[in-house]
């Protein structure tokens, strides 16, 4: 852990600023923490730094799906093959971003997985934070070692381990749905962001209502769902059921057998049509295996609408910039930027 990581931290248990414990004399402002402590500035509460990384998860006993999610994190990244000439370009068109809109700023890659997009994101000559619940960074820390402008946090968005108004820039991709309650950290989050700054989330999309449902935006090459919008909404409805259903057994299976189930998903993943019936139609089979993994192990899934997204900006005080364009299944993502106080 970077010294100068310090001024943006905030305790998870009561939001004050964090000093270092245990010490008796300030380290030098340049040197890298491998294992310390940290303390919050109001309560007694201690945090270790461990490898490098400030362990700043809320106090007390985690639940046993919040437990399980860690874990099923950490097992999916740590085997995860990584697709890096994909990485920048696919983050880019999530985050409806321009790479100039990176140059100099504070960023936070807020459920950050293996942090693949948050190497996209430093490389593009922003200062990142990498912040996960599990320990899905963990080939991440090796990189932050040696990269100034990079910094690997565990911690949990329904209490975040930062100050309000630390970034310039946050991006939360593919993440609020798998914690406990999608809306409470969408708004921890938002709060992060300073006034004027960038907010871009995306979701796991849902059916909803049809009338809702029928004003998606589309990718231009969709042009099979634009005409036959009814027949894609009964798709994508009864797609989400039968995912539901596998789901009740495979979120309660142990890791490793979920993991054995995905392999025949993995090679149907390779057939044409039949590959629709699973999780993933990546061209890698061992992407293939992991993705599936990712839709079938972890205990919460939420599904929601871009209405439900605009309503959350809103409440937060920020005006939607656009909604991300998806195909078939909803994607239900937007750009958004905080008003000025
Ligand atoms: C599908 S992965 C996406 C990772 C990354 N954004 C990407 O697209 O490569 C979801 C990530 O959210 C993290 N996560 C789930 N619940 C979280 C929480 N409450 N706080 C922080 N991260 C969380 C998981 O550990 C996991 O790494
Ligand atoms: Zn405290």
């Amino acid at each position: 852990m970077k010294m100068g990581l310090l001024a943006w931290l905030a305790s998870p248990c009561c939001g004050e600023p964090m000093r270092y414990a245990r010490l008796d004399r300030m380290p030098d402002p340049k040197a890298d923490i491998e294992d310390g402590a940290l303390a919050c500035g109001s309560c007694r509460c201690e945090y270790p730094i461990l490898a490098g990384v400030p362990r700043l998860l809320p106090p007390g006993e985690a639940d046993r799906r919040v437990a399980a999610t860690s874990r099923s994190f950490t097992w999916e990244w740590t085997r995860y093959p990584g697709t890096p000439a994909e990485d920048e370009r696919i983050f880019l068109e999530e985050c409806q971003l321009e790479p100039s809109d990176f140059k100099d700023k504070k960023v936070l890659d807020a459920g950050c997985g293996m942090g693949r997009y948050s190497l996209a994101a430093a490389s593009l000559g922003a200062e990142v934070t990498a912040v996960d619940l599990s320990e899905s960074w963990a080939a991440l820390v090796p990189v932050a070692r040696e990269t100034p402008s990079l910094h690997v946090v565990q911690g949990d968005l329904l209490h975040p381990p930062f100050q309000a108004a630390a970034f310039d820039l946050v991006y939360s991709h593919g993440v609020m749905h798998h914690t406990r309650d999608t809306r409470q950290a969408f708004l921890a989050v938002a709060k992060l962001v300073k006034p004027e700054g960038l907010l871009s989330v995306w979701l796991y999309g849902k059916a909803g209502r049809f009338a809702d449902f029928a004003t998606n935006p589309l990718r231009p090459d969709r042009v099979w769902v634009g005409r036959h919008r009814r027949l894609a909404w009964f798709v994508v409805g009864a797609r989400h059921i039968v995912s539901d259903i596998l789901r009740v057994f495979t979120t309660r299976l142990p890791l490793s057998l979920t993991y054995l189930l995905c392999y025949p998903l993995a090679l149907l993943g390779a057939l044409p049509l039949v590959k629709y019936l699973t999780f993933s139609v990546h061209p890698r089979f061992r992407v293939r295996l992991v993705e599936n993994f990712d839709w079938l192990s972890p205990p919460f899934q939420y599904h929601h609408t871009k209405e439900e997204l605009a309503a959350w900006c809103e409440a937060a005080g920020f005006d939607v910039v656009r909604f991300l364009p998806h195909g078939l299944v909803p994607k239900p993502g937007v750009l958004a930027r905080k008003r000025r106080r």
